[in-house]
Formats: C-alpha cells, sequence, structure tokens
C-alpha cells in the first residue's frame, strides 16, 4: 500500500497563542516561526490579521521571513477580516486565508441569530471573496463536531464549488468521541460531490483528553491534513499536539501516513515554545514531558537496563532527547543503583552492593530522589564497610 502524506498545519501562534498570559511580541513569534519552518511543518497560521495591529505586523512579518510552508492568517466570514487578512499575507511565498463560520444549530442560532441556509449564503461569499485575493483558501465550519453530518455536507460541496482547497471540520468544543469524529470524516468524504479535490482538515480540542485520538482518527477516515500546536498548547484544555500526532503516525508505520516532521526538533522545539510563552507542560506529557524517557521504579528499570525495548515504544533520541535516564528514588532496585553507580566510575560486587543498598533506601525515603552527588556521598558513607569485605 502506497504511503500518504499528512500535511502538518501548526497553528501554536494562532489558536496556541489565544491562552491567557501565552501572548508573544512580533519579535518572538518569528523566533517560533523559523523554528517551525524548520521543524518541517506544512503551513504555519501566523495570527488573526484583524484582531489587533500586533498580530497584523506578526503576520506581515513572518509572512516575509518563512520560506518553506505556506502562512495563513484567519479571519471570520466578512470582506472587511478578508481585506485585511490578505493585506498581511501579501509578501508570503505560499500565502493562505482561512476563513469560516460557525455551522452547528447553537451556533446558527444563539451566535449568528440566522438560518442554516443563509449560513451557507455567507460561507459561499466569504470563501469567493478570499477567491480574489488568494488561490488557497481554507475554509472552518466552526464547530463541526456538534453540526448535523447531512448539512455539513451541503455546507462543504457549496464551499468547495465556492473555490475552497481545504476544508477544515473542527470539533471546537472537543466534544466528539473518536469512533463518532472518524465516522464524520468517512461521512464527508463518502457524500459530498467533490470531495477528492480538497483537502479534509481535522482540528480537534482537548476538552475531554481526545484531541489527538480525533484527529488520528480523522486521518484514518481520510482526512490528510492535521491542525496542532506545540505542546498542546491552545484555547482551554489546548488543541492536538503537534508532538503527539507526528510520532503517533511515525511509530505506527503500518498506517501508511507519514509527515515531513523532522522528529529529531521536537523536544527543543517544545523548550522554545514553553520558554517563549513563559508556560511549562506537566512532567508527564507524552513525547516532550521531563519524565517521558523517565524510569522510575524498580520492575521498570530492571528492564531498561537489559534492554531499553522492554518498556519504551519510542526511541528518544528520535524526538530529539539524548537518552533515557534512570531515576533513583526508594522504589529503585540493585539493578538500577548498581547501573548509575557504574556510570560514575563505581563497579560495586554484589557484597558491596549488598552494604550500599539500604544505605541507599535509608537516604532516598528522606531526600524522594537520589542524585549523582548523593551516589558519591554514599559510596563515602559505605567506605569503611568496603574495606571490611577485603579482609575476610
Ligand atoms: O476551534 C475552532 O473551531 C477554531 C476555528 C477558528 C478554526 O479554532
Ligand atoms: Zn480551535
Amino acid at each position: 500500500m502506497r504511503t500518504e502524506k499528512v500535511q502538518i498545519f501548526d497553528t501554536t501562534l494562532r489558536d496556541g497563542e489565544q491562552v491567557p498570559g501565552c501572548k508573544l511580541n512580533t519579535d518572538q513569534k518569528l523566533i517560533i516561526a523559523e523554528r517551525l519552518d524548520t521543524l518541517g511543518v506544512d503551513i504555519i497560521e501566523a495570527g488573526f490579521p484583524v484582531s489587533s495591529p500586533g498580530d497584523f505586523r506578526s503576520v506581515v512579518e513572518i509572512s516575509k521571513l518563512v520560506k518553506n510552508a505556506s502562512v495563513c492568517g484567519l479571519t471570520r466570514a466578512n470582506h472587511n477580516d478578508i481585506d485585511v487578512a490578505a493585506e498581511a499575507l501579501k509578501f508570503a511565498k505560499r500565502p493562505r486565508i482561512h476563513t469560516g463560520i460557525g455551522t452547528s444549530d447553537s451556533h446558527i442560532r444563539y451566535k449568528f441569530n440566522s438560518t442554516p441556509e443563509k449560513i451557507i449564503e455567507r460561507a459561499v461569499e466569504a470563501v469567493k471573496y478570499a477567491k480574489s485575493y488568494v488561490e488557497d483558501i481554507e475554509f472552518y465550519a466552526e464547530d463541526a463536531g456538534r453540526t448535523d453530518n447531512a448539512y455539513l455536507a451541503r455546507v462543504c460541496e457549496a464551499v468547495i464549488k465556492a473555490g475552497a482547497t481545504v476544508l477544515n471540520i473542527p470539533d471546537t468544543t472537543g466534544y466528539c468521541l473518536p469512533e463518532e469524529y472518524g465516522a464524520k470524516i468517512k461521512y464527508l468524504k463518502e457524500h459530498v460531490k467533490n470531495i477528492d479535490r480538497v483537502v479534509l482538515s481535522c482540528h480537534c480540542h482537548n476538552d475531554l483528553g481526545l484531541a489527538t485520538a480525533n484527529s488520528i482518527a480523522g486521518v484514518q477516515n481520510g482526512a490528510r491534513q492535521i491542525e496542532c500546536t506545540i505542546n498542546g498548547i491552545g484555547e482551554r484544555a489546548g488543541n492536538t499536539a503537534l508532538e503527539e500526532v507526528v510520532m503517533i503516525l511515525k511509530q505506527h508505520p503500518y498506517l501508511n501516513l507519514t509527515t515531513g516532521i523532522n522528529t529529531k526538533l521536537l523536544y527543543s522545539t517544545s523548550q522554545l515554545v514553553q520558554q517563549k510563552m513563559g508556560i511549562a507542560v506537566q512532567p508527564n506529557k507524552s513525547v516532550v514531558g521531563e519524565n517521558a524517557f523517565a524510569h522510575s521504579s524498580g520492575i521498570h528499570q530492571d528492564g531498561v537496563i537489559k534492554n531499553r525495548e522492554t518498556y519504551e515504544i519510542m526511541n528518544p533520541e528520535d524526538v530529539g532527547v539524548s537518552h533515557s535516564s534512570i531515576v533513583l528514588t526508594a522504589r529503585s532496585g540493585r539493578a538500577a543503583l548498581a547501573y548509575r553507580a557504574k556510570n560514575l566510575g563505581y563497579h560495586l560486587t554484589k557484597d558491596e552492593l549488598d552494604i550500599l543498598y539500604p544505605e541507599f533506601l535509608n537516604w532516598a525515603d528522606i531526600n524522594k530522589e537520589v542524585n549523582d552527588e548523593g551516589i558519591h556521598q554514599l559510596m563515602e558513607n559505605c567506605k569503611v564497610n568496603f574495606s571490611k569485605l577485603q579482609h575476610h
């Protein structure tokens, strides 16, 4: 079976930057945009140009800077937003306008006080107008996750006819189950006329912790673009994490789906975004968290020391982490203690380890974690008892 490429659409600088406290200035955005381009993302959503003069400036400067990726600007479905986005994107080598409107019953009724037919008219008008500026038009059906599939299919068919090149199917509220989201993509593939002229895109939020699972269900059912952010940063509980979907596709080659991401840059990119946005990821964060390749229980440590693959399904070097780590705590066993001591140059005999280990446990119960300095200190404390061994 032929391997197909999934486009990676990064929205760290738009959906990610909407997070309170994550606001970036233009210089910070440029540093991240340059790194995303090097990382190999296909599309960088640089901002929402009409939202503020600062965001407009950032989109202009990112458009000038980015060499490989398409640069995208978000708009609502109105002429002014689209005029401003087109102006901000005018220096981009590959500009994309991302326009759209809410399609669920609650958006139509409460947000727009409108009707399903009028929403389709506005969607078509926005796509046609954006198309008068640039060729590449992505349309988002906001709250598609809670939109009736038959109506969503009608919206999709109308905007394809109007010139859309990509159809974004956002689970805006993070409500869908993976099976349901996958079935929605499949339904659109099967019911929308000319669907093979466009790329279907997954844009999933993480309110129930399902953003990554939903995006994967989407591509398993025919979507070929995933919208995501570094570290899964984003509105409320966040967006799909780029590092997670990329590594899922890499670690499951039988899915026959690949990305253009240089995975060895994932860890350093995550660090860069944490530093610039001032938001640290939790230590147990998949792929890029501090503990993602750290082993602390004795049973796991013993396995990993014998063979890394007993408890690791990814090679840390593949994501830019130099090695797995064996963390010494009161739950660690002798194998881990001997391994860490050996790394510091202490080649312990079984008898020496028998002396050292109880001392280590007492120390670990008090200090939570035993670092290199602690091991040196323990070795020093046990010196007298080690020398007694030699006299026997
Ligand atoms: O979550 C969402 O629906 C969005 C759209 C604006 C694409 O971010
Ligand atoms: Zn979103």
